[in-house]
């Protein structure tokens, strides 16, 4: 559907643009800072974004993503360092830039006197689209978010999963090439989140770029070719999911609960079991490459938790180990 000739005819973007440039790809982002007064919301980060990948920022509330999604949407001013988005200074050539994006803010900011089928043309008429182009597009996009039975409905009565859908469409009405999604699932209900990210998969599909962000480890192993993990403006680690997971953790994590008076103390009597322990105030979490292995031992130490389960590693335990705290407080 929607096609970039010069990024497409390379192989790899990735290995080429040392030689060839930046151009390459899609967004670079160079010691990007953004400060606030004394406070500084991100603090020097760099990354770059081939066309065609869903790249992610994972980090807890507060980490500096939104900061950094309006930077690239050309709607917050950089307080130093570069950006690019296809080549361009997003401060120089707002429109242009605007032009090849698609955004999905943190709060969805619909027209809510609208009818929904509406919210589409009055947004396209911004991007000076014409009718003749918009109603099909609209119906086309209407139908893509499973909102077409809705067409005629206030935007008011629609449920937050259908806001949500409703703002994706809108933001896919000039066919751009990168999507800016700021927190696309937060506060649906898994089948809302379950339906948005089979949305988001056909996108990619077609080619679009993604560029998301999500305080949710599951989103993130799910929709993300390659992620940075940001905590406090900084990042703290970069890769696709499962090399963070290689790199960062163990195969298995055995998390045990004691009770809430036992689980500080009894890290102590746990120690050995496992490459490493960490105690939660609600549980205690053995990092072992085999699991049922770990709980045998805790066993054989005469130890009774109230409750036992392993699982394979997750992101949530990489940032746990990056930033000695949980993803979600
Ligand atoms: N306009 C502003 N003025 C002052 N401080 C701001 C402003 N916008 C953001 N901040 C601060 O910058 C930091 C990063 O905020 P940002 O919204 O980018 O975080 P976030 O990662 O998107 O968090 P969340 O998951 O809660 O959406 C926070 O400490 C926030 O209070
Ligand atoms: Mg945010």
């Amino acid at each position: 559907m929607f096609r970039v000739p010069e990024l497409a005819a390379k192989e790899s973007p990735v290995e080429s643009a040392a030689e060839s440039g930046p151009a390459q790809y899609v967004i670079t982002a160079e010691n990007l800072t953004k400060s606030y007064g004394d406070m500084t919301a991100v603090d020097g980060i760099s990354f770059r974004v081939p066309a065609g990948e869903a790249f992610g920022l994972l980090g807890p509330n507060g980490a500096g993503k939104s900061t950094t999604m309006r930077m690239i949407g050309g709607v917050s001013q950089r307080t130093s360092g570069s950006l690019t988005i296809m080549g361009l200074d997003p401060e120089q050539h707002g429109p242009e830039v605007r032009a090849h994006l698609g955004v999905v803010p943190q709060q969805d900011n619909l027209d809510e006197e609208l009818k929904v089928r509406d919210n589409l043309l009055v947004y396209g008429r911004y991007f000076g689209l014409p009718m003749s182009y918009l109603k099909p597009k609209a119906d086309e996009l209407l139908e893509f978010a499973q909102l077409t039975d809705k067409a005629k409905a206030k935007v008011d009565a629609l449920s937050g999963g259908m806001k949500r859908r409703l703002t994706i469409a809108r933001s896919l009405i000039n066919e751009p090439k990168i999507l800016l999604l700021d927190e696309p699932t937060t506060g649906l209900d898994p089948q809302a989140r379950h339906i948005l990210w089979d949305r988001l998969f056909r996108l990619k599909e077609q080619g679009v770029t993604l560029i998301l962000t999500t305080h949710y480890m599951d989103e993130a192993e799910q929709l993300c070719d390659r992620l940075i993990v940001v905590d406090k403006g900084r990042i703290m680690a970069e890769g696709s999911p499962a090399s963070l997971i290689r790199e960062y953790s163990t195969r298995e994590v055995l998390e045990l609960r004691f009770g809430s008076a036992r689980n500080a103390t009894v890290g102590a009597e746990l120690e050995g079991i496992g490459e490493r322990v960490e105690t939660l105030p609600d549980r205690v979490l053995i990092y072992a490459n085999d699991g049922e292995a770990a709980l045998e031992e805790v066993s054989a130490r005469g130890l009774r938790p109230v409750t036992s389960l392993v699982r394979r590693s997750s992101l949530e335990d990489v940032f746990l180990r990056l930033t000695g705290r949980s993803l979600v407080d």
